[in-house]
């Protein structure tokens, strides 16, 4: 019991350390992809830079804004951090820059 508790601590600082770095495509993978890998819901599909390029035209601020707070926009609507409010603002962050990154 005394052990587990001690795995549970570690894991908590763990998870709420700011030094973790944030993984953009885990975060991606698991959160993102549902709309964005396919264009579901009007979502601007990742890969296709023609649905991109205006939107990083707005500028990288923008686009987090956007991803963290919610988003309706004329194709649908955008959901904050994609449904998934566990997200931290730098997940978020860092998966928007991948789906950026991969979408010239
Ligand atoms: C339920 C579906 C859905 C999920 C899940 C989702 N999105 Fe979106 N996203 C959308 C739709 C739809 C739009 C297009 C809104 C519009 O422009 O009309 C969008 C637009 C965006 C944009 C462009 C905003 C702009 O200003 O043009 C970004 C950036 C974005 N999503 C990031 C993310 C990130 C990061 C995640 C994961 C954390 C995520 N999305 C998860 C549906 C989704």
């Amino acid at each position: 019991m005394r052990k587990l508790l001690f795995v549970g601590s570690a894991l908590t600082i763990a998870l709420s350390s700011s030094n973790v770095i944030a993984d953009g495509k885990a975060t991606y993978d698991a959160s993102c992809a549902a709309c964005h890998a396919a264009g579901v819901a009007g979502a601007p599909k990742t890969g296709d830079s023609g649905a991109w390029k205006d939107r990083v035209g707005q500028g990288m601020d923008v686009l987090v804004e956007h991803a963290v707070k919610g988003y309706q926009g004329k194709a649908g609507y955008m959901p904050p951090k994609g449904g998934f409010a566990n997200l931290s603002d730098d997940e978020v962050k860092a998966a928007v820059e991948y789906m950026v990154e991969n979408s010239k």
